[in-house]
């Protein structure tokens, strides 16, 4: 993975990095945005009249943006400027059809500003994690196909004939996510802003869930996993720990992901043979996310002093354990007499967090905090003190977020389940719903520290993009691409 951070000379082949720049300033901008946005909804769970009577403040509109800011605004333009640049320094060349490129980054950002528009206003499917409405998703696939033309296109046109183990995770994400937004979105059409699923009842359910449990396991995982493939090794100048696991991880995770989706429906009308089957591939796919995370660790075998220094490091390598966590406690919740106990309450909330919060969010930070210098032309951030106090401040708004959530969890389940001896319930609903407010309190205070590591970040990518200028990177002509 040589990379030349020279300037080019004037006529030289330099890589194309104007969308790579524009989709890395947006992911930040949209951190901040999609964060403050879970900060009011976990308030107004807390105190429910911060919706001020207002239809378009109300928790049940809000909490879609939310997701989908966090999700495809956040996520999807770490991706996106992360996959871009990974797979022009791992091919030598440049992106394929720059133009179409940055068409995917405005493209991007059109969906975007219309899911911050129709979200409030209530214009929904109604399927979680797609919920918007069938225009914006004609919109999302036009950006998707432009992005596998350019992704793939670069691939075709490489100069190296290995295609780095990065490259497929995210082809692997880009492909999955082209297929499960097609057929999950199939609609019918009733009006401009409205219109009706194309399957009915279970089969609806099931399709969402399959689309449901795969955006987590390709637009939260997969693409992710190629991140760590590239900046963790980059970060610790050290090659990936092992380049057979690497293409074990890759097989047995995309084939496992794909069969566990029915442990979202567990004790519905789906029938049971199909929820043992989600139970059992949950259970399965513990083996390929720990020998993943494993992969990733180890690459600092002989390097972990960096750690004491390096924040990025500590950024991508605390991504990991909780990567190995969250996918340990996933399939412990997807055995059905523990998620009889977890379904409907707060524990699955703590769990996704743990995820979000820990994985995605802290290897996208590292990995933004690596690309943003290098793109303007800068050694380093603007301030390396601000990186390690926000990765302290984000690490204990996690803790925070996901303690109180587990604890509160446990809790709802076992109340909501405790009978007395004449069968009747001991603890009304609402009983269980005060005694989770604490929790809730606890849980702001976690998110307001996270977001709170986010503003530092966006100040310090203020002050290294104004100190700095878009840099110009020559395409190295000899040495082949990976380590
Ligand atoms: C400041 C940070 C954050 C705060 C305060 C926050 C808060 C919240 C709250 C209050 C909910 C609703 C929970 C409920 O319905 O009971 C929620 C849901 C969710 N959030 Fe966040 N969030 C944050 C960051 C993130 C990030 C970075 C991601 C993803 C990368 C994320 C992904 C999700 C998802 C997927 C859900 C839906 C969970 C479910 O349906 O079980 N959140 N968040
Ligand atoms: C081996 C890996 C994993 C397995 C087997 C797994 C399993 C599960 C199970 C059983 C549930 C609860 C379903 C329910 O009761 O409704 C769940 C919910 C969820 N998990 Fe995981 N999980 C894994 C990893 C992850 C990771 C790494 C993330 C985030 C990056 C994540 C995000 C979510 C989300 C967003 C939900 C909530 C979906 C919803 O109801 O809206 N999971 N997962």
């Amino acid at each position: 993975m040589a990379s030349s951070n020279v300037a080019a000379r004037p006529g030289s082949s330099v890589y194309s990095d104007t969308t790579v720049r524009l989709f890395s300033l947006a992911a930040v901008l949209w951190g901040v945005v999609g964060m403050l946005v879970g900060v009011v909804i976990a308030a107004q769970l807390a105190w429910p009249e911060l919706n001020f009577g207002i239809p378009w403040l109300s928790y049940g509109r809000l909490r879609p943006l939310h997701t989908n800011a966090v999700i495809f605004a956040f996520g999807g333009c770490t991706l996106f400027a992360c996959s871009y640049h990974v797979v022009q320094r791992t091919c030598q060349t440049r992106l394929f059809l720059p133009k179409l490129a940055l068409f995917t980054f405005w493209g991007w950002q059109l969906v975007i500003l219309a899911a911050a528009i129709t979200l409030p206003l209530g214009m929904t499917q109604g399927k979680e994690y797609a919920e918007l409405e069938w225009p914006i998703d004609l919109l999302i696939a036009v950006v998707w196909v432009s992005y596998a033309i350019v992704f793939f296109g670069t691939i075709g046109t490489r100069k190296v004939r290995h295609i780095y183990v990065a490259n497929w995770f995210f082809g692997a994400f880009i492909i999955a996510v082209a297929l499960l937004h097609i057929v999950n979105s199939a609609a019918i059409p009733a009006g401009l802003f409205k219109s009706y699923s194309a399957y009915a009842g279970v089969q609806d359910a099931m399709i969402q869930w399959w689309y449901g449990h795969n955006a987590v396991g390709f637009f939260l995982t997969a693409g992710f996993l190629g991140m760590m493939y590239y900046f963790i090794p980059k970060q610790a100048e050290r090659p990936v720990y092992s380049y057979r696991l690497s293409i074990v991880h890759f097989w047995a995770l995309i084939f496992t992901y794909m069969w566990a989706g029915p442990h979202h429906l567990h004790y519905t009308a789906l029938p049971d043979w199909a929820q043992s089957v989600g139970m059992v591939f949950s259970l399965v796919l513990l083996a390929p996310s720990w020998g993943g995370m494993i992969n990733g660790i180890m690459t600092l075998s002989g390097a972990w002093h960096k750690l004491r220094e390096d924040p990025i490091l500590k950024f991508l390598i605390v991504s990991l354990s909780f990567y190995g966590m969250s996918t340990f406690e996933g399939p412990m919740m997807s055995i059905k007499t523990v998620n009889a106990l977890s379904h409907y309450t707060d524990w699955t909330v703590g769990h996704v967090h743990s995820g979000a919060l820990g994985w995605v969010g802290l290897i996208s930070m590292g990995s933004l905090y690596y690309l943003i210098p290098r793109l303007f032309g800068q050694k380093q951030m603007y301030s390396v003190k601000a990186i390690e106090a926000h990765f302290w401040i984000a690490t204990v708004g996690i803790v925070l977020y996901i303690a109180a959530m587990w604890i509160a969890g446990v809790m709802q389940g076992l109340m909501w389940r405790a009978v007395n001896p004449d069968g009747t319930l001991v603890y009304s609903f609402v009983e269980s719903v005060k005694a989770t407010y604490p929790y809730y309190v606890v849980r702001l205070l976690g998110g307001a520290l996270y977001l709170g590591g986010m503003l530092i970040m966006a100040w310090n990518t203020v002050m290294t993009v104004r100190g700095g200028r878009p840099a110009e990177v020559r395409i190295p002509t000899v040495s082949p691409a990976h380590a």
